[in-house]
C-alpha cells in the first residue's frame, strides 16, 4: 500500500515508540513506512524496550535506534535537537497515557519527550491504552489539550484489547496510520472540489448464478478516490464488483450492473441536496453489452449450444460529458493493441479533455500500471509505477488543466 508515495512526498519521520503492548504493532508500522519510501528514524523510550527490542527496529529501519539522551554518536552531542531538525514530523505510535500526559505538561525527562518539546515540526500522536485509561477524564482532558496545542491525534480505534476488555483504546492498524501520515502531508490542491469516480468491474447477470464480468480489480479507481481525498476533495466513489474494502473518508456506493452504475452516476452528478461534481473520472470497466433477458431460474444444461442475446448498454461517460454544466471529465482507455491510436480516437469520439491510456496487460488486476495521459496538448507518458503514485500524477495533471 502507498508504495513509494512517501518518497515522492520526500517525507522524513521520527517514529517514537512508548511503552505499551501495542509497541509490537510499531514493527509492522515501521515496515510499511519504509516500504512507502519514508525516511524513518526510530526513537524508543526505556519502557518501549520492555515490549520490543531496538534491534528489531534497527533491522527494519536499517538505522541505529536512539534510546538515550546521552548518545555520543550524534555529531553535536545534542540528539534532542538534531533528530527533529531533520524530520517533517514526529509520529508517536503507540503513545501511552503517561507519555500523552508528559506532552501536555511539556516534560522532558528522556530523549523522546525532550525531542517532542524541542521540535520544530509536526507532532502526530497515535494513542494506545486500556479502555478505562482512555475514558478516564484525565486522559480525555490531556487529549483535548494536545488538540488545542495543534497536535494531531490519530485514533484510537475500538476493539478487543490485550487485557481482554473491548472498547476504545487500541492503536490504529499500521496501514491506517500510514494512510493518515501520507494524507497529512499531501498538498490539498483539490480542496473544495467534488470528485465522482467509478471503479471496478460491472456484473451483468445471465441467470441467478451466472454473470458476464471482467478482470478489473478496482485498484486503479480506488487509488484515484483515495488520492483525491488526500488532496482535499470531497469524493464519491461508485464501486462495481471489487474485492477491495470501502476506503475511509469517501462516500462509497455499490452499483454492480452497468445500468445500476449509470443510474447512480446520474443521481450523483448534480445531487439535489449537495454541490454538483466538479470532476468525473470514469475508471470502471463498464460492460458494453448485457444480456437482453435475465433468466429467472438457472439455465439447464439441455442443449449442446445456446445463444445469449446481448443489448448495448448506455455509455455513462459519453452521457455525462454532454450534460449541460458537465464536470471536467476524465476517461480511461483499456486496450489490448494500438494503445495510443485507439485511445486518441476514443478521446475525440467521447469529446474528453483528458483520457488515460493503458494496456490491459499493464493495468488490469495488478498493483502497478503504465499509462499515457492524452489531452489537447498531446501525449504525456508516465513511468511504470504503483497505482497509488499514478493516481497522484493523474490528479496533479487534472489540477493543472482545470487551473488554466
Ligand atoms: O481495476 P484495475 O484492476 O486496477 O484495472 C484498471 C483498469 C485497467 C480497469 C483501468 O485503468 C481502465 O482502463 N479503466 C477503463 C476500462 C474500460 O472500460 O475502458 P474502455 O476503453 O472500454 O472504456 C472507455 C471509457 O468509457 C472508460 O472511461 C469507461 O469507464 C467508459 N465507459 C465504457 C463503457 C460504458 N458503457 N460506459 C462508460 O462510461
Amino acid at each position: 500500500m502507498n508504495k513509494q508515495i512517501g518518497k515522492k512526498l520526500g517525507l522524513r519521520l521520527v517514529l517514537g515508540i512508548t511503552g505499551g503492548v501495542a509497541a509490537y504493532k510499531a514493527a509492522e508500522l515501521l515496515r510499511l513506512l519504509v516500504k512507502a519510501g519514508i525516511d524513518v528514524q526510530v526513537v524508543m523510550t526505556k519502557s518501549a524496550c520492555q515490549f520490543i527490542t531496538p534491534l528489531t527496529m534497527q533491522a527494519l529501519s536499517g538505522k541505529p535506534v536512539f534510546t538515550s539522551m546521552w548518545d555520543a554518536s550524534i555529531a553535536n552531542g545534542m540528539p534532542h535537537i538534531e533528530l527533529s531538525r531533520r524530520a517533517d514530523a514526529i509520529l508517536i505510535a503507540p503513545a501511552s497515557a503517561d507519555f500523552i500526559a508528559k506532552l501536555v505538561y511539556g516534560r522532558a525527562d528522556d530523549l523522546l519527550s525532550t525531542l517532542c518539546l524541542a521540535r520544530d515540526c509536526a507532532l502526530l500522536v497515535a494513542p494506545a491504552m486500556n479502555k478505562q485509561m482512555w475514558e478516564n477524564p484525565a486522559t480525555q482532558r490531556n487529549v483535548l489539550q494536545l488538540k488545542a496545542d495543534g497536535i494531531n491525534i490519530f485514533g484510537p480505534g475500538s476493539g478487543e484489547q490485550a487485557c481482554g476488555e473491548v472498547g476504545l483504546g487500541r492503536m490504529l492498524e499500521a496501514a491506517d496510520l500510514l494512510s493518515l501520515v501520507t494524507t497529512h502531508f499531501t498538498p490539498k490542491l483539490l480542496a473544495g472540489k467534488h470528485v465522482l469516480i467509478t471503479a471496478g468491474a460491472t456484473l451483468e447477470m445471465i441467470d441467478p448464478v451466472r454473470a458476464i464480468t471482467n478482470l478489473s480489480s478496482g485498484k486503479m479507481g480506488f487509488s484515484l478516490a483515495e488520492a483525491a481525498r488526500d488532496m482535499g476533495a470531497t469524493v464519491t466513489l461508485i464501486r462495481g464488483a471489487s474485492a477491495l474494502p470501502n476506503p475511509s473518508g469517501i462516500n462509497t456506493i455499490e452499483a454492480l450492473s452497468a445500468d445500476a452504475m449509470y443510474q447512480l452516476v446520474m443521481q450523483n452528478i448534480a445531487p439535489k441536496n449537495s454541490a454538483a461534481q466538479d470532476i468525473f473520472i470514469s475508471v470502471a470497466a463498464v460492460a458494453d453489452y448485457s444480456p437482453k433477458l435475465i433468466h429467472d431460474h438457472k439455465i439447464k444444461k439441455n442443449e449442446q449450444t445456446i445463444t445469449l442475446e446481448l443489448k448495448q448498454n448506455k455509455d455513462i461517460l459519453s452521457e455525462v460529458v454532454t450534460l449541460p454544466n458537465a464536470p471536467f471529465c476524465v476517461g480511461f482507455a483499456a486496450e489490448s493493441e494500438h494503445l495510443i491510436q485507439h485511445a486518441e480516437q476514443k478521446r475525440l469520439r467521447k469529446k474528453l479533455p483528458l483520457i488515460v491510456a493503458n494496456l490491459v496487460v499493464d493495468g488490469m488486476g495488478g498493483d502497478e500500471n503504465l499509462v499515457t495521459l492524452i489531452d489537447d496538448l498531446g501525449r504525456h507518458p508516465l513511468p511504470k509505477a504503483d497505482k497509488k503514485i499514478i493516481a497522484h500524477e493523474i490528479l496533479h495533471h487534472v489540477y493543472r488543466l482545470i487551473s488554466r
